[in-house]
């Protein structure tokens, strides 16, 4: 596995175009962030294109399970020392690696600066060795959250349609617009009955966002809600993989394919970890 990690990284070559961050969160708890984060990451590393998946939910450690890794290393391993970051990077099917986190995001926050900047070198990394970072955060706007949130080129705010979970969405988006002028986000509609439930719900929610939060977001798409999600999940097998032609994996290639081409954002010239330290020190 190492062998892989390295060949990833000798690829990398200073001409590489930068790293693109996309966060995928949301307000309320199981609407499908990490379902979605691990089939949008195999379908853009099927297209060849080279992604990692940064499992960001210090709390539980998700997107092994769904793909039936066993991580052996974490980030802690890289923030204590003991590890190069592509010696803790595993590689998943289609060739998309996962990042497994633990508590190492919450424990770079807490480092002493000299010990930081040695880290953020070290991550600095993956700017050359991947070209879309997805990361997996937690549900809710706790700092942790926010700070990988802000970090990132955009983010991906997951709703279901029942109102609990739009109201949280809401939530995320106005937080975000504290922080900044354009919240750069994005609504996800998951567990869709169809596109038209879909959109309205979208076209209501921009309309509130707007009228209230005087900011704007944009919509990218919906999945469809499909059993054969939750039968994959129980089977530690990727959505997309098992059950290719099902609802929910056709309308998450179809998202997909519209996700990072043509680039909504361009990614922000700072590198993704600094912009990471920089929001952990300061909410
Ligand atoms: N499109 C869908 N159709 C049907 N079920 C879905 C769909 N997307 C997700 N699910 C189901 O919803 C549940 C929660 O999914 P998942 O763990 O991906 O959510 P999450 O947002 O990451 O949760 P958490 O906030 O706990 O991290 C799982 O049982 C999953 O199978
Ligand atoms: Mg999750």
């Amino acid at each position: 596995m190492q062998d892989q990690a390295s060949k990833l990284r000798d690829s990398a070559t200073a001409t590489d175009c930068r790293l693109r961050t996309i966060a995928i969160t949301s307000g309320k708890g199981g609407v499908g962030k990490t379902s979605l984060a691990v089939n949008l990451g195999l379908m853009l590393a099927g297209e060849g294109r080279r992604v990692a998946l940064l499992d960001g939910d210090m709390g539980l450690a998700n997107v092994d399970v769904m793909l039936g890794l066993t991580p052996e290393f974490t980030l802690r391993h890289v923030v204590e020392g003991q590890k190069e970051l592509h010696e803790i990077m595993l590689p998943g099917p289609n060739g998309l690696y996962v990042i497994p986190a633990s508590r190492g995001i919450e424990e770079m926050a807490h480092l002493a600066p000299a010990d930081q900047a040695a880290l953020l070198e070290r991550l600095g990394q993956l700017e050359g060795m991947v070209d879309i970072l997805l990361l997996d955060t937690a549900a809710g706007i706790s700092p942790n959250v926010l700070s990988l949130i802000l970090a990132a080129d955009e983010a991906i705010v997951v709703t279901s349609p029942e109102p609990t979970a739009i109201t949280d969405a809401y939530a995320v988006i106005k937080v975000l617009s504290r922080h900044r002028a354009d919240p750069r986000a994005g609504i996800l509609v998951n567990m869709a009955d169809g596109s038209a439930q879909a959109e309205e719900l979208f076209e209501e929610l921009r309309r509130v966002i707007r009228h209230f939060l005087k900011v704007d977001v944009r919509f990218v798409g919906h999945v469809l809600r499909d059993e054969c999600v939750g039968r994959a999940v129980c089977e530690q097998k990727p959505f997309s993989i098992c059950f290719p032609y099902a609802r929910a994996s056709r309308s998450l290639a179809d998202l997909a394919r519209t996700l990072v081409v043509p680039g909504p954002r361009e990614p922000q010239p700072e590198p993704f970890w600094d912009r990471m330290a920089h929001w952990a020190a300061q909410l």
